[in-house]
């Protein structure tokens, strides 16, 4: 009889060290105290004993229910306190870590240039102004004093785009291209505001044109200036500080060379210094040309309805790619458009710190 005792005492210990779950356990509680579990067997038969016996063993078997009771409740306490700390274990975290940031995306180098060259010429007062990458014939090159059989025309490899039929157009008008430069922002400006002007005009430009150093799709930025008594000497201390702003150079040395384009007089190209052989820009005694410009031809004036007696001003444009390549030592043009992502993340700029001037545009 006592060996039944210390059999389950010794049996219900060995089980409850093994349950590790609450489920195991509660399968060991009612196979001990429940309905028809051991210990009440035992409690049960202890009806058909002796009345000295029934005394002595009836004690023990309270003993043991008391002993059983306590060791249950002991392993249901300690089940749940492990379960709780594997649970606190698992979900640990280092609120001293910095948050982990969702991936930004970058701005893509050209868009980036945009951004810089509307930082510095905003500050001198310039609007961006911009038009269609569909252009009429006229405003892209019979209102810029390009007539249909001027040689400049075969400069431009231009993309012709099917002709509108629009009944009170010209037929300049309709007949329609992919811009080839920026310039004929300056006809719709000149269209749509009286002087005095000020603005640029960053946007894609077309040409059929493709090999290592020319893509059919560029970008240029076009400038124009118009108020009373411009002269040369504004075109030049406006790009002289363009170009040092720019390429963050303060002394850069810039050359205006005399040049032609038909829609202005007198016309100049203009270069900046660097050293050819390192590719450094700056000194070094070799020039390098970044863009043209000059003075609005008196017939473009007046083509858009401007009296060039009245009002007199400057013009400039020059490629998006080519300056941005120069600034950041990017030798290849294909990339730009082949949005491999690695030479984007190697190009590209953090969204969250955009080009303003009064940090200084980084060189
Ligand atoms: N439109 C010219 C080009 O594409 C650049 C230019 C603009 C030159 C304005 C002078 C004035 O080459």
């Amino acid at each position: 009889m006592t060996d039944e005792i210390s059999e389950l005492q010794a049996e219900t210990d060995a089980a409850l060290a093994a349950a590790t779950d609450l489920r195991a356990w509660d399968a060991i509680r009612v196979g001990v105290l429940g309905k028809s579990g051991k210990l009440t067997g035992l409690l049960k038969e202890l009806g058909r004993a002796s009345p000295e016996e029934r005394r002595e063993r009836g004690a023990a078997l309270n003993r043991l229910k008391d002993a059983l009771t306590t060791a249950i409740e002991a392993r249901r306490v300690a089940i749940e306190t492990a379960a709780m700390e594997a649970r606190l274990a698992g979900e640990r975290m280092d609120v001293s870590l910095p948050p982990a940031v969702a991936p930004l995306g970058l701005i893509h180098p050209i868009s980036r240039t945009m951004e810089e060259m509307a930082a510095i010429f905003g500050a001198m007062g310039f609007a961006i102004a911009e038009g269609p990458d569909v252009e009429d014939d006229w405003r892209n090159f019979g209102a810029l004093n390009i007539p249909a059989h001027h040689s400049a025309r075969e400069d431009m490899d231009t993309f012709y785009v099917p002709p509108l039929h629009e009944p009170g157009a010209s037929a300049a008008e309709r007949r329609r291209v992919l811009r080839t430069h920026t310039s004929p922002v300056q006809v719709r400006t000149m269209l749509g505001q009286e002087p005095p002007i000020r603005v640029i005009v960053p946007g894609r430009t077309y040409r059929a044109d493709h090999d290592a150093t020319h893509s059919p799709m560029f970008h240029q930025v076009e400038g124009l200036a118009l108020d009373r008594g411009l002269t040369l000497g504004h075109l030049k201390g406006c790009l002289i500080d363009f170009l040092r702003a720019f390429f963050g150079i303060s002394n850069l040395p810039v050359r205006f060379r005399s040049s032609y384009f038909p829609f202005t007089e007198p016309s100049m190209e203009v270069d900046i210094g660097w050293n050819r052989r390192t590719g450094e820009l700056g000194g070094g005694g070799d020039w390098l040309e970044i863009l043209g410009s000059g003075m609005v031809h008196a017939k473009v004036l007046a083509n858009c309805g401007i009296d060039p007696r009245e009002w007199q001003g400057f013009a400039f444009g020059m490629g998006i790619e080519r300056v941005t390549m120069l600034k950041h030592g990017i030798a290849d043009l294909r990339p730009f458009y082949e949005s491999d992502i690695r030479w984007l993340r190697h190009y590209g700029f953090n969204p969250l710190a955009p080009a303003m001037l009064h940090e200084g545009l980084e060189r």
